[in-house]
């Protein structure tokens, strides 16, 4: 039996509410400045190495898939032997990416990137749902809070009517249509698994496709993992109540705070790359390059391989550089398997803390 409730976009109820409005404007400004601050990291992959897999270790999260961050770390860097979880977590940040350069290049967010941000996600193409059956349960209860359309056309012409919605222009603040698309978007759940992610990932593609960020580095998911129920409830207040301005106060809140949050983090790393490149440069000046710098802040471990490609200089070179940083303190040697790793503790701790 197809469910009816869900209606096309536009929503015809009023969203833009005094609160929304006013709180839309402490969103944007807050998502403005952190979007400014970014551009004080010379290399931005640095920003988007660190923030896109943190992003992708708290959206697993939501959905029960839980690693941690030395691990996620270290799956990063090639060495087998790593958990299903996280290489869940890797497929995350792959399709974050892969939407991320989608968005880029075509400056559109189609349905068929969608379903590809997805099948990245999922590793499989079994794709938008055909077999009925997909309910959404309460996790504590088992009991049926929503059945989404299970119409193959029906999700196909919602699937149409929300790419439209997200790539034609509108005279909405584009943080309230991020909620609003959001709130669709998991209410058609197109997909028989991975629409929390994906949702999760086209809200971050949508603040792009508006030019309100460059790159992808805001970890909403941290927020929505500590407000865990009210993001259930709110969804579904959405539609059992029309309270649509609880939740679009909700998801602007998780602009704002972690926004500011992710400020404070990127400050962070700012200051201790400038003191990484002080102490080189006193310490260790015929070392000294910008690009050295970086590659110390790409990832929290390095290995000679990094220098000797980012650097162009040959593996003795390498070594005898490693030796020196490690001497003055910077890094620390880690052995791996069979393989040996240094580890930018200062970075990592960093990181973690930020990350929470
Ligand atoms: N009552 C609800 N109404 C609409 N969407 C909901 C509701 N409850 C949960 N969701 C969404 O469904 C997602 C879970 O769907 P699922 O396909 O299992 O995604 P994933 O595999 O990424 O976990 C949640 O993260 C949330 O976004
Ligand atoms: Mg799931």
């Amino acid at each position: 039996m197809d469910n009816n409730i869900l209606k096309n976009l536009p929503l015809k109820i009023i969203i833009e509410t005094k609160k929304t409005l006013k709180k839309a404007i402490s969103a944007n400004r807050a998502l403005a400045k952190l979007n400014g601050v970014a551009k004080i990291i010379p290399n931005q992959n640095i920003l988007i190495n660190s923030l896109v897999l943190q992003e992708a270790k708290d959206s697993s999260e939501i959905e029960n898939i839980i690693t941690t961050h030395d691990e996620l770390f270290r799956a990063n860097l090639d060495i087998s032997d790593i958990t299903n979880e996280t290489k869940e977590v890797q497929h995350y940040r792959q399709a974050l990416l892969k939407g991320f350069e989608f968005v880029k290049s075509n400056k559109l967010l189609l349905k068929k990137y969608i379903i590809e941000i997805q099948q990245e996600l999922e590793q499989n193409d079994a794709g938008i749902r055909k077999q009925s059956g997909t309910v959404l349960k309460n996790a504590k209860t088992g009991k049926v809070v929503f059945t989404p359309p299970q119409n193959y056309e029906t999700i196909q012409n919602l699937l149409d009517n929300l790419e439209q919605y997200i790539n034609d222009e509108n005279e909405i603040d584009p943080l309230i249509n991020m909620a609003i698309i959001h709130y669709q978007f998991e209410s058609i759940h197109p997909f028989y698994d991975g629409n929390g992610r994906t949702g999760r990932i086209i809200n971050i593609l949508y603040l792009i496709l508006k030019n309100l960020l460059d790159i992808p580095i805001l970890y909403l998911s941290r927020y929505i993992i500590q407000n865990k129920s009210d993001y259930y409830r709110l969804l579904q207040e959405v539609r059992t109540k029309e309270n649509l301005e609880e939740w679009i106060l909700y998801m602007l809140d998780g602009v704002e705070q972690t926004s500011l949050e992710t400020i404070e983090l990127i400050g962070g790393i700012d200051l201790l790359m400038n003191e990484t490149k002080e102490k080189i440069k006193t310490r260790l000046p015929k070392m000294y390059s910008k690009d050295l710098v970086e590659i110390l802040f790409m990832h929290p471990y390095t290995k000679i391989e990094f220098l000797v490609d980012g650097l162009n200089i040959t593996r003795q070179t390498a070594s005898k550089y490693l030796i020196k940083l490690e001497e003055i303190g910077l890094i620390k040697p880690i052995q791996i398997k069979n393989s040996k790793f240094f580890i930018n503790s200062a970075l990592f701790d960093i990181l973690k803390k930020g990350m929470g």
